[in-house]
């Protein structure tokens, strides 16, 4: 692995508040003074009970310590490139021109290693994929969770609800009836909020699953963008600017949101700095590594030069339409994206009340570091 850019992430006081930069923005954390508990166990008149209630979200008062720093193996670099295993009976379609890609006749949960290492790298090089006809969810929580440490260390959410017992699972939950779409768009007019998961940890997260347990028949897709597209559509000048710049990253406004919705927050906040640039390990691609929903600022910028720029990037990232792709969901399909040279957003978009429930599986990826400009 190429050397660390700093040894620790930087550590934020107890109590901590928004720091007033930056573009956060939430529609979907939920918690437990708004969950409804026998509404998804019953359903309503309008809505049926939840189909996967072993998985719906519990939350504890248990505090986890800070991470601990750990040696991430990337099993990408170790994949046959031809995907003898992953795509023997695999149908391919390719989503887009430069992202994503829709597999039917693979069964992931009967990857075998070199399956496993494949899938890693296959995932690197589309950036976003979508396993059909799934059994993922019907498998056992520990069989999925197991499955999912092959790829790296499980990251614990610092802020979500978990099924019972599985603090590492990710859930997406808006309940049966839930009003959030109606109540959220009093306050914003969109809810798209591109962002690559948890990017203020100091080791992010790699090969990311995320399944479908329940949802919409139409609405709630999930919108991708291609970050090393978007690095590659930046002028060799500017990108070569953009080489050997740094952004902090923070976790302390999601904390305080969360906090503020009377959810949980289940471990202190951090904030880590992480080049703009970063490359992928089994790949050598090049991506950006900025968001506006984590990322604050530019190190050794003044505010309105660092606004400035990042601004410029977001942007650059939102409107590229044409290295974006949406996976639309489906009962059964898991969604494998890499984390490191993605960015992606939910979209709120149907409010019907119709229950929305996913769980993700988060493991993570090494330390983001740069390799020099190459023109
Ligand atoms: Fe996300």
């Amino acid at each position: 692995m190429a050397p660390a850019l700093i040894e620790t992430p930087v550590q934020i006081a107890p109590g901590y508040t928004k720091s007033g930069v930056g573009q956060y923005k939430e529609a979907f954390i939920t918690g437990p003074k708004t969950y409804k508990e026998d509404v998804e166990l019953k359903g309503t008149d309008k809505q049926p009970p939840a189909k996967y209630p072993h998985y719906l979200p519990t939350w504890t008062e248990k505090k986890y310590p800070p991470l601990e720093p750990f040696e991430h193996y990337e099993h990408g670099k170790d994949a046959d490139r031809a995907f003898p295993n992953l795509l023997k009976n695999a149908t391919v379609a390719e989503l887009t021109g430069n992202i994503g890609a829709e597999i039917k006749g693979v069964q992931l949960s009967e990857l075998n290693n070199a399956g496993k290492d494949e899938l890693a790298l296959f995932v690197a090089q589309k950036k976003v994929v979508a396993f059909r006809d799934q059994n993922f969810a019907d498998i056992p929580i520990e069989d999925a969770v197991k499955l999912g440490g092959y790829f790296g260390r499980h990251h614990i959410h610092p802020i979500s609800g978990a099924p019972a017992g599985f603090p590492e699972v990710h859930l997406v939950h808006r309940g049966a009836d839930d009003t959030t779409a109606r109540d959220f768009f009093d306050e914003r007019t969109n809810s798209v909020s591109i962002h690559s998961d948890v990017t203020y940890e100091n080791q992010p997260p790699g090969t990311t699953f995320l399944y479908i347990l329940d949802g919409p028949a139409a609405g709630g897709d999930t919108l991708f963008v291609n970050q090393a597209a978007a690095y590659q559509r930046l002028s060799p000048e500017f990108r070569r600017r953009l080489h050997g710049l740094q952004a902090v990253h923070s976790a302390v406004e999601q904390a305080s949101n969360s906090q503020t919705k009377g959810g949980i927050v289940r471990r202190e906040p951090v904030q880590s700095i992480h080049p703009v640039v970063r490359t992928h390990p089994a790949t050598g691609e090049k991506a950006l590594f900025v968001n506006p929903q984590f990322t604050r600022r530019i190190v050794g910028y003044k505010k309105e030069e660092s606004d400035f720029l990042l601004n410029f990037l977001y942007d650059h990232i939102a409107k590229g339409h044409d290295i974006q792709a949406r996976v639309k969901w489906a009962a059964g399909t898991v969604v494998v994206w890499d984390n490191r040279v993605t960015a992606h957003s939910a979209l709120l978009d149907w409010d019907d009340g119709t229950r929305r429930h996913l769980a993700r599986i988060t493991p993570q990826g090494e330390r983001p570091y740069e390799t020099p400009f190459e023109g």
